[in-house]
């Protein structure tokens, strides 16, 4: 039967990190990473999970590597896949597979600012008000049906990296408690 999670990073993994220090944490089966230098690899490390590490430069196409990521999550079967600074897109095909079974955290309130550079496009906008989101992942990109949302002010004087901070600590907050009510 599946159970637990598998997370995706691509990076720094302070989302990973507020999940494997809350409660929800010791559901973590494995940590996939598309880059071998993630430094949430090495958080993983500490917690004592499972490390892959899958890059698309050692595949043919993005075709190729979406089918061994798919190999690899049948042969884990976790309830939940959760994208956590995941910089790849899911290929369609897999984004159709495990729909309903994948989720990402995108650091704007969706539908606003779908895709990157989220703080900087909303400062440069004169959005009074910003955020995250938890999704489902969809074919389309940072488009899938909202879960969990949450809000933060643009203050006066910010710039994308107070901005970012200021949303960061909602996403460590947030992600953990919503991977909790998901897997139960
Ligand atoms: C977070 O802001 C997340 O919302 C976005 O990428 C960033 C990843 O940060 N998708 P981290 O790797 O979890 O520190």
């Amino acid at each position: 039967m599946s159970a637990g999670l598998a997370v995706l990073i691509s990076g720094r993994g302070s989302n990973l990190r507020a999940i494997l220090k809350s409660p929800v944490g010791r559901q973590v089966r494995v940590v996939i990473s598309d880059n071998p230098q993630a430094a949430g690899l090495a958080t993983a490390e500490e917690h004592d999970v499972a490390t892959r590490v899958l890059s698309p430069d050692e595949f043919h196409s993005p075709v190729e590597w979406g089918a061994r990521l798919a190999a690899l999550f049948d042969e884990i079967d976790p309830a939940i896949i959760a994208l956590a600074g995941f910089m790849r897109i899911i290929p369609p095909a897999q984004a159709k597979a495990y729909h309903g079974r994948m989720v990402n955290i995108h650091p704007s309130l969706l539908p606003a600012f779908r895709g990157l550079r989220t703080h900087e496009r909303a400062i440069e906008e004169g959005a009074k008000e910003h955020g995250c989101t938890v999704h489902y992942v969809a074919e389309e990109v940072d488009a899938g049906e909202i879960i969990d949302q949450r809000r933060v002010p643009v203050m006066p004087g910010d710039d994308p990296q107070t901005l970012a901070a200021r949303v960061l600590r909602e996403e460590h907050d947030m992600y953990p408690k919503t991977l909790e009510t998901l897997l139960r």
